[in-house]
């Protein structure tokens, strides 16, 4: 069966997400193993699934115009294959077809200098969010973990107009 990306937010799929990100565990800590499947459960995730088994999945928050990418993460096996990527693209386009206009996800700064999380920037980098402010710390980070704030620009329409 064909890779295939649906949107959920029951209690059994928000805890695939976590067995996936406790696969991670250079990227997740026991605070973000909590807080996701409640993040799933209440803002819904999409799932991109390849037969009927969780490769990548992402959570976002939307606030009226905007969102935020709470969550995002591909299985070890599975990624720089791309997934990632096609999830992203996926969930872009459909936010945009919501009416959000900017995308915001936060994450750990260069300034860590922390090797695991090189890639993720330059992953968000790639789908087109850019670096707009770093800040640390962060209000409920841990000391030592300057957040990284990246957007991107959804292609604002004036509020009202005709699609
Ligand atoms: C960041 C993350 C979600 C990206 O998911 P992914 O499935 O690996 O994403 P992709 O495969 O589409 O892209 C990742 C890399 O693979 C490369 N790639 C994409 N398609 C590819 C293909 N068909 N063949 C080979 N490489 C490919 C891309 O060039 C990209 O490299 P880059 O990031 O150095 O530019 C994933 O790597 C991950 O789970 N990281 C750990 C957790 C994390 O950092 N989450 C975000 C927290 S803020």
């Amino acid at each position: 069966m064909p890779a295939r990306i649906r949107a959920t937010s029951t209690p059994r799929d928000a805890d695939a997400c976590a067995s996936v990100m406790r696969s991670l565990p250079d990227y997740f800590d026991h605070h973000a193993l909590e807080q996701a499947p409640l993040d799933v459960r209440r803002h819904g995730a999409w799932l991109l699934e390849d037969s009927d088994q969780l490769v990548s999945f992402l959570v976002a928050e939307r606030r009226g115009r905007t969102a935020e990418i709470l969550w995002m993460a591909t299985r070890p096996d599975s990624r720089h294959r791309g997934h990632g990527t096609l999830l992203m693209e996926h969930v872009l386009a459909e936010l945009q077809r919501e009416g959000v206009v900017m995308v915001e996800v936060k994450t750990l700064d260069a300034s860590a200098d922390y090797e695991p999380y090189e890639a993720t920037r330059a992953f968000y980098e790639r789908m087109g969010f850019v670096h707009l402010d770093t800040i640390d710390p962060y209000p409920g980070w841990e000391p030592g973990n300057p957040c990284a704030i990246y957007v991107t620009a959804l292609g604002a329409r004036p509020q009202g107009a005709a699609p």
